[in-house]
């Protein structure tokens, strides 16, 4: 495809690691191969970083902290509106280079390099307001201060789904805080990163200052976790890793902010704007290939009203154009890989023999690469597997309730708590609900909430830790009380 011979900030003949403002091979010297779900073909090969690489990368943020971390905040924040800058004038190469890698349809890759930016243009301002605090003293010969100052050396475990707006979901406040930081990209999203250190190098942005080490999750995260010198590890990815994270930040007791798995209600009420709803689950489901930690994985809709949105729902997936990628009419790419595909294969099959009807899609796409049809399913009952598990792929299930309690009790009934969606143009009832289920981002006739500003994240076993606002950036700073004899 033209568009990979447009692509400069990488060399796709000779991928490196980016390790204290140096281009690095991996001293094991092995690779790991990457390739395009569109295709399944052979994108490149990356150096395969380890330990050894990881604590370089370690030791070079370490170095780079205290010159960083003296900045003036508004020194920072001219570093992050240049990287900022550097990111939108190359926003087309960083979406092909997303989407050739990991499959997100190429024209909404180039919206994600815009919400990537925006982080770093928040944090950029929200640095410069990271005040401190004096309290009155109960005695008349002291003086109380309270001090924000950064945590240190930061390690960032981001994944593959959102492999620019989640790093830069971490990095825009870390690097604004005074943090030096170690990135440890997903390793089938490892080119958006590492094209991201290309635009670091570009901003003239410090040595050690960010570091990008791809490769052997295992002992790049061992690493991570076992160097004291790192201070606040974020992690982006699934329960099942993030509750081991858990277990392995206790030696130390690392800071840890984890954004982990989700199943999100999305209800419909019976006064609800159908044609709202129906093009906010569109968005919601379909967006990166149901790829999303926030999309609908379970659409609720009022008995009155689900026949009528059904088919205004159907009608609009009917029209969802499913390709290559990197073709920039394609709405629906891809899923992620093979594995990916065999999960959305399971749900749909286990739904169907447990009485779901299809009413739209329904099976993997013949021929090359990992593509699944955009899927509708009705008759959706809670002993299903996709009412209960993440399907991370483009399938929509369908079922009715009849009585908000009843539906309030079914949103809830999930080990997860990251996103939940409420249609409805009763003022009363949105509150009502939005205050009664247990998520942490609601949706209130709006399926796409994330932006930088507002503070995103889960609850219950969705993890912990907040990204984006105010509260994203207090995760890399330790609180200093001085007190103040006189
Ligand atoms: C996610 O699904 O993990 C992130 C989605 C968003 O930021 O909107």
């Amino acid at each position: 495809m033209n568009k990979l011979k447009e692509i400069s900030l990488i060399d796709l003949e000779d991928i490196k690691l980016f390790i204290n403002g140096k281009w690095v091979t991996a001293s094991s010297n092995s690779h790991f191969t990457l390739n395009n779900p569109s295709t399944g073909e052979v994108v490149t090969e990356v150096p395969r970083g380890g330990r050894e690489e990881a604590k370089q990368a370690i030791e070079a943020a370490n170095e780079a902290f205290p010159a960083w971390s003296k900045l003036t905040a508004y020194e920072r924040a001219d570093y992050l509106l240049k990287l900022r800058d550097l990111m939108l004038e190359h926003d087309k190469e960083l979406a092909s280079i997303m989407s050739f890698e990991m499959g997100k349809a190429y024209t909404e890759a180039v919206g994600e390099v815009s919400y990537a930016a925006s982080f770093l243009t928040w944090y950029a301002e929200e640095g410069k307001r990271l005040y401190g605090e004096t309290i009155p003293g109960s005695a008349s010969n002291k003086r109380l201060f309270v001090v924000k100052q950064p945590v240190g050396v930061v390690a960032a475990i981001t994944p593959w789904n959102f492999p620019l707006a989640m790093m830069t979901r971490k990095l825009g406040p870390a690097m604004a805080a005074g943090c030096t930081s170690v990135v440890k990209p997903a390793s089938q999203s490892p080119l958006s990163a590492l094209a991201f250190a290309k635009l670091v190098e570009m901003a003239g942005i410090p040595a050690g200052v960010v570091n990008i080490v791809a490769g052997a999750t295992r002992e790049i995260s061992d690493e991570i976790f076992e160097n004291p010198i790192v201070k606040k590890v974020s992690f982006t990815g699934s329960t099942e890793v993030g509750r081991k994270l858990v277990e392995q930040s206790a030696a130390q007791l690392k800071k840890l902010s984890l954004e982990l798995g989700g199943h999100a209600p999305f209800i419909i009420f019976e006064d609800a704007d159908l044609e709202l709803a129906a093009e906010g689950a569109l968005a919601s489901k379909f967006r990166n290939a149901g790829q999303t930690c926030v999309c609908a994985n379970r659409i609720y809709v009022h008995e009155t009203v689900i026949d009528e949105f059904s088919e205004i729902f159907r009608s609009k997936v009917k029209e969802l154009k499913v390709g290559n990628s990197l073709d920039e009419s394609v709405q629906v790419g891809p899923v992620v890989n093979e594995e990916g595909l065999n999960k959305v294969e399971q749900h749909v099959e286990d739904a169907v023999q447990k009485g779901a009807k299809v009413l739209h899609g329904g099976s993997r796409v013949e021929g090359d690469g990992f593509f699944y049809q955009p899927t509708v399913l009705s008759n959706v009952t809670d002993d299903m597997l996709i009412m209960e598990e993440e399907t991370f792929g483009p399938v929509a299930p369908l079922t009715a309730f009849s009585d908000v309690d009843e539906v309030i009790c079914k949103a809830n009934d999930t080990e997860y708590g990251l996103a939940a969606y409420i249609y409805t143009q009763d003022i009363s009832l949105s509150v009502k609900v939005a205050e009664a289920v247990d998520f942490g981002v609601i949706g209130l006739n709006d399926a796409m909430p994330g932006v930088a500003q507002a503070p995103f994240g889960g609850n219950k076993h969705s993890g912990y830790g907040r990204e984006g606002g105010k509260e994203g950036i207090k995760e890399y700073l330790n609180v200093k009380y001085i007190s103040l004899g006189l």
